[in-house]
Order: C-alpha cells, then sequence, then structure tokens
C-alpha cells in the first residue's frame, strides 16, 4: 500500500483533499468532535474500505456528515419538525440526528442495511470546505481502529490508522475553546419524544431547552457511571488498561500499582492531588476535561503506561459524556 499522504488546510490542501474522496478514496478530516475517516457515502466500495480500514463490525452504521441542513433533509424521508428545531438551534456544530433514510441516498453500507440514518453538519472550517468541495454526503465515524481512543489530532489519525488512510487533512489538534474533543452527541428524531442514543459534546441539558428526551437502554441516565452491556462495552479504549477510583484515592492508587513495577499514568481534574510522574491535569469544567481527555490518553499510551488511574468525574449530568466514555475505556477486556 502507498504511504499516506498529510496536506494542511488551506485551499490547495481542500482541494487535493475533495480530488481523493471524489475518487473514492479515505480522506481523514478534522471536526470540531474528532477526526472523521471520511468516504464517500453513496459508493459501497468506498465505504467498505472504512470499515476495513477502522477494522469495523460490518453491523455498526455510519454518521453521514453534509454541509447544510437542506443538504441532510435530503437524505431524509421525512423530515419531523423536531429535527428542524434541532438542526435550527446546533447546527453547524456537534449534534448528530438520526431519521428515516430516503431509499438510495446512501450506500446501504453507511446504514448496515437498517431503515434509518445518522447524520450531522460539523462546524469546523475545514471539515465544511471539504464538504462543500466534494458536495456529497460523506460517511466518516472517528478515524481510529475500532474501540481505541478517538483521534483529536492528525497525529493520532497516522499512529492509530497508518497507510490505511490515503490522506489526512490536517487542521490541527482541536483544543480550541469553541471545539469539543469528545464525539457528537446522538439524537433519534424518528421516535416520539425524540431518543438519546449516545452522550456526547452536547450534554442533556442544552438539548432539553429545544426539547424533551428519552433515553436508550443503551445509555446511562443515572449519576453512577455506566456498565454498557454487550460486546460494545469495550470501547474509547488505550492500550494501557484504565482504572477509575475515587479522586481522593487516586496517588494512593498510583502508588500502589506502582509499588508492582508497573509504569502507572494518572489523570485528574485541577487543581489535583499533589504531582507525580506521568500525571496528566485536565480543567475542573466537563467541556474543558472532554476536550482534553482523549489527548491524554493518547500521551500517557505513547509514554509507555501499562495502567492509566482516572480519578472518577463529579456527579451532574454536564459529565455524563466524559463519564459514559471512561467507564467503557475501563471495561474489562475478553
Ligand atoms: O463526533 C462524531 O460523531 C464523530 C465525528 C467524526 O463526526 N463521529 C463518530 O463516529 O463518532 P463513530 O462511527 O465513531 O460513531 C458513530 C455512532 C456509532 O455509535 C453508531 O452506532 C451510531 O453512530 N449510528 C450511526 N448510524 C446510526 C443509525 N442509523 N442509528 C443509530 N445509531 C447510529
Ligand atoms: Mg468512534
Amino acid at each position: 500500500m502507498s504511504p499516506s499522504e498529510r496536506v494542511h488546510f488551506d485551499p490547495a490542501g481542500v482541494e487535493r483533499a475533495a480530488g481523493v474522496l471524489t475518487r473514492g478514496g479515505l480522506v481523514a478530516f478534522p471536526t470540531e468532535t474528532v477526526y472523521g475517516l471520511g468516504a464517500r457515502a453513496d459508493q459501497p466500495a468506498a465505504v467498505q474500505r472504512i470499515f476495513a480500514a477502522k477494522g469495523r463490525p460490518a453491523t455498526n452504521p455510519l454518521i453521514v456528515h453534509v454541509a447544510s441542513t437542506a443538504a441532510a433533509r435530503a437524505l431524509a424521508v421525512r423530515w419531523p419538525e423536531v429535527a428542524e428545531r434541532l438542526a435550527a438551534a446546533f447546527w453547524p456544530g456537534p449534534l448528530t440526528l438520526v431519521v428515516e433514510a430516503r431509499d438510495g441516498a446512501v450506500a446501504p453500507e453507511v446504514t448496515c442495511g437498517g431503515p434509518t440514518v445518522a447524520v450531522r453538519v460539523p462546524t469546523h472550517p475545514a471539515a465544511l470546505a471539504l464538504l462543500r468541495a466534494v458536495n456529497i454526503p460523506v460517511a466518516a465515524p472517528s478515524a481510529n481502529r475500532s474501540t481505541t481512543v478517538s483521534p483529536t489530532s492528525a497525529d493520532h489519525v497516522s499512529k492509530s490508522l497508518g497507510d490505511a488512510v490515503d490522506l489526512v487533512l490536517d487542521g490541527g489538534p482541536i483544543e480550541a475553546e469553541d471545539q469539543y474533543g469528545i464525539e457528537s452527541t446522538i439524537i433519534d428524531v424518528t421516535t416520539e419524544p425524540p431518543t438519546l442514543l449516545r452522550y456526547g459534546a452536547l450534554d442533556r441539558a442544552t438539548i432539553e431547552r429545544v426539547c424533551p428526551l428519552r433515553f436508550a437502554p443503551s445509555v446511562a441516565t443515572t449519576r453512577e457511571p455506566a456498565r454498557a452491556p454487550g460486546s460494545q462495552a469495550l470501547h474509547y479504549a488505550p492500550r494501557a488498561q484504565v482504572v477509575l477510583v475515587e479522586p481522593e484515592r487516586a496517588l494512593d492508587e498510583v502508588t500502589e500499582r506502582r509499588a508492582t513495577g508497573a509504569r502507572v499514568g494518572l489523570i485528574e481534574r485541577a487543581p489535583g492531588h499533589g504531582s507525580a510522574p506521568h500525571r496528566e491535569l485536565l480543567p475542573s469544567d466537563a467541556r474543558g476535561f472532554g476536550r482534553g481527555l482523549y489527548a491524554a490518553l493518547h500521551r500517557l499510551d505513547e509514554a509507555g503506561c501499562d495502567v492509566i488511574v482516572i480519578a472518577r468525574p463529579p456527579p451532574g449530568d454536564a459529565w455524563d459524556a466524559a463519564r459514559d466514555r471512561l467507564s467503557r475505556a475501563a471495561s474489562p477486556r475478553d
């Protein structure tokens, strides 16, 4: 396989990336959540390459990215009034809507043959520029191997996918104040009221200002860490083992694990409980913590940690997404 190409986000880079996508190639691009691994959504062969590159089960459908609400509507049989209100409130932005798929709008591989399609309009300028340039819906999961930590930089993409991706459009790390660093919130608007399918960048209170929500059984609605059932439990996992502990326990846990000879990383919220080697101190607010979490996990993996001790997030809806990702990362491996 030829080595993957990397281009910067500028007009020439976007044009080059759009060309590769249009010809059926795989292009990784930045969004305000995480980097996506894009392929044109209307070509089965292109979409199949996404599943192969990620090692993704063929039963897990993909999110389609488009540049406008009008383009999203064109993928749906029906566009409920609540979809219109959610789109008006949050697009472009980190919200994914699941709608009834119009026949033939995307390749069947995108929806895994199902009756619905997930769609979103990202707000990252590089993503929008690329989507406008190709003017075709783009299927894009996170640009990492299945079950591993999502990428928030071009280097994360290259380390995870290597030459399986044809081109990486480098828009820099996802770390700015107006970015999220954690995946989009997914809402199914085919139900009444809409169903929250995945916690994500927009917290439930923000969405509930627009419409009431119900919660899928797969998402925890309690303040306790989720123990998701089924084979998808292990997800968002670094190479190192993840151990979640109460914040006051964190330093003792690190000391005890280090005594066994393990290289131990620590992630805690500012101000933290004292310094330690391989410590990542993340912001104390949910938005800042979520934004920095994946990059911290990537750095601790890079540092060769065997174990990563993480201080449990506090209670409260604002922390739902971080809590969800951490409990999955800490899930036992088979
Ligand atoms: O922020 C994001 O959403 C990122 C960026 C790249 O846009 N994408 C992302 O994709 O997180 P991925 O593949 O890692 O997660 C997509 C999720 C999966 O949990 C999948 O099951 C769900 O979306 N999904 C896709 N289509 C669906 C559908 N028709 N019905 C229900 N869930 C769907
Ligand atoms: Mg993913």
